[in-house]
């Protein structure tokens, strides 16, 4: 009708709505062909979110947070609270960020990730009591055999009694085995093994025990998680380092497996790792994927095949683990692709930025989304098939070493 502005028909409504969702989503991945592509969900808050959907199986998720992330950006603080029923902090726990001088404990960023956590009921770990990295200088220049044992004892018994009974669990050593330094234990020739010997880790758990009675007592560790020959190497010295701890009724409770995982893995993921976890039931450990990403840099630079490759690795792997009933949490380390440790640690060669996470770089959920989500969902539903392996891994190898 002339002088009339004309009104949408329902059809281009319909249509203009559909392209207004795609662009909320953002098609960073928009390649629903390609093989692993999982469509991410357009909302994943409320009952949609992976704190929501774990819980319904009998799971706890969520990420590394930065606090200075925390501090700066709202849509980092939303994403947070939307997702995780339980965090960690990426750095701010460590002795690094807590022991500016050896008289002195800052506690600033520890306290503003606690709080944030404890306002939107996240459960907490705690990451690290001991570790060989993320040292002070001053401890490296202090530190002898003669006061090595109460420095550590000292710091455990600060930091985990600040957080008595309000931690979820506590990474109490972290990465103590490493086969390339030829011992026959497997163990790592750590700062503190040189320091305190080798029952350093004996007396870091007993102390952290007695600090935070509360907390589950875990041992963290990288490299366990392929079919690799290093891999099973670093398994079985695993199993033989817990099992010792068992049978000398050393307080632990947990095993990490951090999951730094790679698309494209030459050897892949799967029944050796959930031996390993079975073999960590046999001995009464929970498990928990502590520090969950996926290195892309095998894969090509086209973010949409990336993110189709990232999200199928997700979703293997994560089904591979969590058919295992002792897994009972999953943490990426981080939430976003752009503040991935990985774009420091494993640049590509093509300059790009890595796409490891389960959210982009706008907070946009990701394939990988969705492939969490799925494999969530299918745990109670999955039957577990019969491993012939399982159980009896440490007690194998423990003869072959
Ligand atoms: C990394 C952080 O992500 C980085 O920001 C930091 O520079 C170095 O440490 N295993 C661990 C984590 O246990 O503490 C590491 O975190 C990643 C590997």
């Amino acid at each position: 009708m002339p002088g009339k502005t004309p009104i949408l028909s329902r059809r281009d409504a319909l249509v203009g709505a559909a392209v207004t969702l795609l662009a909320l989503q953002g098609c960073s991945s928009s390649h629903p062909r390609l093989p692993g592509y999982v469509p991410p969900p357009l909302d994943v808050s409320g009952a949609r979110s992976l704190r929501a959907q774990a819980a319904a199986h009998g799971l706890l998720t969520g990420f590394a947070l930065s606090v200075p992330l925390l501090q700066d950006s709202e849509p980092y603080r939303r994403v947070a609270r939307e997702q995780c029923s339980i965090a960690v902090a990426e750095n701010t726990m460590k002795w690094g960020a807590i022991r500016p001088t050896r008289a002195d404990f800052n506690f600033d960023g520890a306290d503003a990730f606690v709080q944030f956590c404890e306002s939107h009921n996240i459960k907490m770990r705690g990451h690290n009591l001991c570790w060989h990295e993320s040292l002070p200088r001053w401890f490296l220049d202090t530190a002898t055999p003669e006061n090595a044992r109460a420095l550590l004892t000292e710091h455990i018994r600060v930091v985990a009694g600040r957080y008595r009974g309000r931690m979820h669990s506590w990474d109490v050593v972290n990465e103590a085995v490493w086969i390339a330094d030829g011992r026959p234990d497997g163990l790592r020739t750590s700062p503190w093994l040189k320091l305190i010997g080798d029952d350093y880790i004996e007396v870091a758990f007993r102390t952290a025990r007695q600090a935070d009675p509360a907390a589950l007592l875990t041992y963290n560790e990288y490299g366990l998680e392929g079919e690799s020959e290093g891999d099973q190497q670093k398994r079985i010295a695993t199993l033989l380092l817990l099992r010792r701890l068992r049978q000398r009724n050393v307080p632990i409770d947990a095993v990490g497996i951090q999951s730094h995982i790679k698309a494209r893995s030459l050897h892949g993921y799967g029944p050796s790792l959930r031996s390993f976890i079975q073999s960590c039931k046999s001995m009464d450990l929970e498990v928990f994927i502590t520090e969950l990403d996926v290195d892309d840099r095998e894969l090509p630079s086209d973010s949409g095949h990336r993110d189709a490759g990232v999200a199928a690795t997700y979703a293997d792997y994560l089904q591979a683990t969590l058919a295992e009933p002792n897994v009972k949490a999953v943490l990426t380390w981080g939430v976003d692709d752009a503040q991935s440790w990985l774009n420091q640690r494993s640049r590509r060669t093509d300059n790009k930025p890595q796409r490891p996470l389960l959210f982009d770089q706008d907070f946009r959920p990701k394939p990988a989304f969705a492939a969490a989500a799925a494999a969530f969902a299918g745990r109670s539903n999955g039957r577990r098939p019969q491993n012939p392996h399982s159980g009896s891994l440490q007690d194998r190898h423990s003869q072959s070493l």
